[in-house]
Parts: C-alpha cells; sequence; structure tokens
C-alpha cells in the first residue's frame, strides 16, 4: 500500500503560530506542543490524528523516541503479531521483511496520508482496509495519542534506549541526512549536545517522553509494554515471547521447537536486515528523504564510550539522575 503524507491539516493555524519556537537540528524549526518538541509537519498530522482516529480494539501501536530501535521493533511486532499469514521460516523468500523496509509495512501514524483521495472525508478509509491486526508506529508522547488509542483495547508496545547510545545514533542519522542536502552545515557533536541535554529535538524531552510511557506500564501493564533496546539485545529469545504474550499471541510449545521464536528473531536481526537489497538502496516512505541503509548504522549497545568526552558523560548522567531518578535506568 502506498503511502504518502500530504501536509493537509485540521486544526487551528493560529495556535500552531502561537507556540515557542526553537532551532531544530537540521532545515526545520521545532514548536513546543504541551511540553514536547515537534516538527510542525508533523504536529499538523498528530493534531488531526489526536481527533479523527478510530483505533480498532486488535490493533497493535509500536512507540519510540527516534533512534532507540524503531525500525528493529516494528520488524519484530510485525514478524510476531502476522505469523500465521506470513510463515517466517527462513526458507521463505515471500515473507514481507525480506521485500520491503519495517517503516513501509508498519507506517507512522503522524506520517500517513490520512485524507486519502479526498481532503474533505476525514475517514482514513484506507486505513479501515488493512489487514487485521494493523501495526502502527508513532513517536508521539503518551498525552498525544488519539483517544481511540487510550479508549479501545488497543496495545501499545514502548522501545526505550538508553539515552547514550541515542543520543550517538541521532547524531549520525542527523548529520547523515544533512549531508544529502548540501546547503545545511552538519552540527557539530558538541551542538548536538547542548540541544539534547536541554531536551530540544524531535518529541524530546526525552525524560518526558519516556516517563509518560513507564508510568502508563505501570499502570495499565495490559495496555503498555515497556521494553529496552538493551535489553532486548541482551536476551531477544525471552523479550520477544514476553512481547508475544502481551500481544495475547503467545507462541505455543510447538512453535518453539519448530524454531519459529528463532526464525523471527534471524529474520528480524540486524545483519539480515541490514544486508537486503531493500536496506541497502531502497527508499523508505517519511516525509524526509531518507535512504533505508540510515537506519542501519552499527547496532550495538554502548557505542557512545568512543565519542563522550567525561564531561559530556558527567553532564547527561546528572540530567538522567534528575529527571528519571530510579525509575528507568538506575532501577
Ligand atoms: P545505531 O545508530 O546505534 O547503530 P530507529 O530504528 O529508532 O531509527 O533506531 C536506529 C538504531 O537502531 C540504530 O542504532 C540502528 O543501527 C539500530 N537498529 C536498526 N535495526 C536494528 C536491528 N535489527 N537490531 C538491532 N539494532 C537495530
Amino acid at each position: 500500500e502506498k503511502l504518502s503524507l500530504k501536509g493537509n491539516f485540521d486544526g487551528d493555524e493560529e495556535l500552531l503560530h502561537s507556540l515557542p519556537k526553537q532551532k531544530g537540528w537540521g532545515a526545520y524549526d521545532l514548536l513546543l506542543f504541551q511540553n514536547f518538541w515537534i516538527a510542525p509537519f508533523y504536529l499538523k498530522a498528530t493534531i488531526t490524528f489526536l481527533k479523527h482516529f478510530q483505533a480498532k480494539q486488535n490493533d497493535i501501536i509500536v512507540v519510540s523516541l527516534p533512534k532507540s530501535g524503531t525500525t528493529w521493533l516494528k520488524a519484530l511486532a510485525f514478524a510476531t503479531a502476522k505469523r500465521n499469514r506470513f510463515i517466517p521460516i527462513s526458507q521463505n523468500d515471500d515473507h514481507p521483511l525480506l521485500h520491503s523496509n519495517p517503516h513501509s509495512l508498519v507506517p507512522f501514524l503522524e506520517m500517513i496520508d490520512f485524507y486519502g483521495n479526498d481532503p474533505n472525508n476525514i475517514s482514513f478509509p484506507h486505513l479501515s482496509t488493512l489487514s487485521e491486526p494493523r501495526v502502527f508506529g508513532t513517536h508521539m508522547p503518551f498525552p498525544l495519542l488519539p483517544h481511540s488509542i487510550h479508549n479501545s483495547n488497543c496495545k501499545i508496545i514502548y522501545i526505550c534506549r538508553n539515552p547514550f547510545d541515542a543520543f550517538i545514533s541521532l547524531w549520525h542519522f542527523k548529520n547523515n541526512i544533512l549531508s544529502s542536502q548540501p546547503l545545511l552545515p552538519a552540527l557539530t557533536l558538541e551542538e548536538a549536545f547542548e540541544k539534547y541535554i536541554e531536551g530540544t529535538f524531535d518529541y524530546g524531552p526525552f525524560w518526558s517522553h519516556m516517563l509518560g510511557y513507564w508510568k502508563a506500564s505501570k499502570d495499565t501493564p495490559n495496555k503498555v509494554l515497556f521494553l529496552k533496546y538493551d535489553e532486548l539485545k541482551a536476551n531477544t529469545n525471552f523479550e520477544v515471547k514476553r512481547m508475544a504474550q502481551f500481544l495475547d499471541c503467545p507462541f505455543t510449545e510447538e512453535e518453539e521447537s519448530g524454531g519459529v521464536i528463532d526464525s523471527i528473531i534471524e529474520l528480524c536481526s540486524f545483519g539480515k536486515m541490514k544486508g537486503l537489497e531493500v536496506n541497502k538502496s531502497g527508499k523508505s516512505v517519511l516525509k524526509v528523504d531518507v535512504g533505508n541503509k540510515h537506519f542501519f548504522r552499527k547496532g550495538e549497545t554502548g557505542d557512545w564510550v568512543n565519542y563522550f568526552s567525561p564531561c559530556m558523560t558527567e553532564k547527561l548522567s546528572k540530567i538522567i539522575e534528575e529527571n528519571l531518578g530510579s525509575s528507568l535506568y538506575f532501577e
């Protein structure tokens, strides 16, 4: 299914102009909307989605901050939830994940062409015909999710990455995109770091974003599953089983002994995905023109030590401790 973003907006233009503004990391400014920094074009879509999106009871929503393992989790959730339709065994050349980037199969809510062909009819007709369970992605903070996601039985899976690695990943990603736009100078590590620790980047501050979902996962554990990239890396089998259980489609003993879990993990592994032609030379259906290869850099935990000075380490540790305290990375 072809998805595009037209930038239409069913909202209040004046509101947009009244919001606090800061220079972003690249070509566009960021707007502060309900305490989160959001790009104007995504904010428009977010507001429209907030008002109109109708979640189905069995929808699955994959949520993250950028560069937290979104691509990986989208692939794992898609392969797990749709394993009866698309068998993930390694000989199956037909599996969609072998031919499409996860961002094409699991579209971001805020990037979908939400009007279809009729600008007066915001009913998302093409979304209601997607095969079930529908799997969507979003970077939206918890309070900005559409009402029907909050109020239906649909499931939310959040992936959180340690801010040290997430920052380094974001810095590389942004600079890779900027390097394809020669008029925009790359951000130095120091410039980017100052913005990151102030919380000024798309969907930042990171601590509010993480805490919103962390609390929701504690309050409503059947609704929100909170995963950590680092734990998913360290114990993929255990975490994938936990995810399937949460999605009410636990793996059976036969599936486990028949290698279904291992096949899903292999299909979605960094090495496998990075090597696929579609991820080497394809482009994703995002608003900005991004080659799929930029979603696969190193895929490791701990790469930050190669970039951080002692002073940066101290600053970020302090911010994490002050804002996340014992709840997340110090538990
Ligand atoms: P690095 O830049 O540290 O390598 P997102 O998907 O949210 O944009 O996050 C991108 C990060 O996840 C990148 O981190 C990327 O390499 C890593 N990544 C992508 N696919 C992965 C996979 N299948 N397994 C593990 N990490 C993956």
